[in-house]
């Protein structure tokens, strides 16, 4: 059977949290050991470029991306990883793509969308503050899927629209030249099925700032913690685990005992949140030391992941320009 590629891209908007974790890099690093599969993970950093207007910190954005990653568990001699700016072949298929990308579509498109909204919501006109990026946006992301004949892209809900935009563009083209130019990719979105919870009950999301960032050192991974909002039950009171945001991140980490046993201590009463909270910090550390040793030894050395995004940028050129070469042709350039 041929193996499926599968291939999704990180903005790098700052350090991953637990969220992204559990619901993002675990679920695709775990893809990506399937047999029938060929994984590609990119940093996109160009997608970046439309919010982040700092260089400095774009830059350590995408080194604590790329580092996330690496501590993740992501091996790159198995699963390519690299810069989406080190793959210039993207921006060409992006310029033949907008040719045959309807203005209409990417007007429908719900980030662009959303960003109108809230300026006609907020009494400003409605393309206030949008940049061409932002709307042209899907095109740039269907040329970093349609690149690499991608079959599978894992991602959030958020993201199927976009998905299906590169569906459209690529069908538009095959249509045009009534034969198979690009492949056409299928959106999987695993991992979402969860919605880890942050600080506050909510989603857990960098924009709702209650996320727990998978690498902070440990006395600032205890204070995070221990700013979890829980109900006003007093020490002696029974709690209820299936009720309360600690014990819904300790579950995820826990293994059944350990979950067991503090459910237990939940119900029987005399443990306060404090202790609680300890509790799930003394668990979430024990499984973040490895994988922070392995980030804060990268981030130490830069120059390692320069060499693995490099050589993994290489690697995918060889595909994307194989791509390129096809699309070129089939559209009559050079
Ligand atoms: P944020 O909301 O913090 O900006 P992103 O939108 O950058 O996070 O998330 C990247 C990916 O991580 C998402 O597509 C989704 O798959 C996953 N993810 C983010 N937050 C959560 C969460 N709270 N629970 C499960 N998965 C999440
Ligand atoms: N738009 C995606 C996000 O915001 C990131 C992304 C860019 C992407 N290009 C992609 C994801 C290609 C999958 C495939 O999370």
């Amino acid at each position: 059977m041929k193996k499926q590629i599968v291939l999704t891209g990180i903005k790098p908007t700052g350090m991953p949290h637990l969220g992204n974790c559990l619901g993002a890099i675990r679920p695709a690093l775990h893809l990506a050991e399937q047999q029938n599969c060929e994984s590609r993970f990119f940093i996109a950093d160009y997608h970046s470029l439309n919010t982040i207007r700092d260089a400095d910190t774009l830059r350590a954005y995408i080194y604590e991306v790329a580092a996330s990653w690496l501590a993740a568990g992501l091996n790159p001699d198995k699963t390519l990883i690299y810069r989406q700016s080190d793959v210039p072949e993207t921006f060409e298929l992006a310029t033949i793509l907008t040719a045959f990308t309807a203005k209409g579509l990417m007007n429908r498109a719900h980030a662009y969308k959303a960003a109108a909204a809230l300026n006609v919501e907020g009494g400003q006109p409605e393309d206030h503050q949008i940049n061409m990026g932002l709307y042209t946006y899907p095109i740039l992301m269907a040329a970093d899927i349609l690149l690499f004949d991608t079959n599978l892209v894992p991602v959030g809900k958020d993201q199927v629209q976009h998905v299906e935009m590169a569906q459209d563009i690529a069908g538009v083209i095959n249509y045009n030249y009534k034969k198979d130019v690009l492949v056409i990719p299928e959106a999987l979105t695993t991992g979402e099925m969860m919605a880890i919870p942050g600080l506050d009950g909510r989603k857990m999301s960098k924009s709702y700032d209650n996320h727990i960032p998978l690498f902070l050192p440990e006395k600032q991974l205890r204070k995070r913690i221990m700013k979890i909002v829980t109900n006003s039950q007093g020490v002696e009171e029974a709690k209820n685990p299936d009720a309360c945001t600690i014990f819904a991140l300790y579950k995820l980490i826990a293994n059944e005992s350990e979950q067991h046993a503090l459910a237990e201590r939940y119900r029987a009463g005399g443990m306060g949140w404090g202790e609680a909270k300890q509790e799930l910090f003394e668990r979430l550390n024990a499984f973040l030391s490895p994988m922070r040793e392995k980030y804060d030894a990268l981030m130490a050395d830069r120059s390692r992941i320069d060499t693995i995004l490099a050589d993994g940028a290489r690697r995918a050129r060889e595909t994307a320009q194989r791509t390129l070469s096809r699309v070129r042709k089939a559209v009559g350039i050079g």
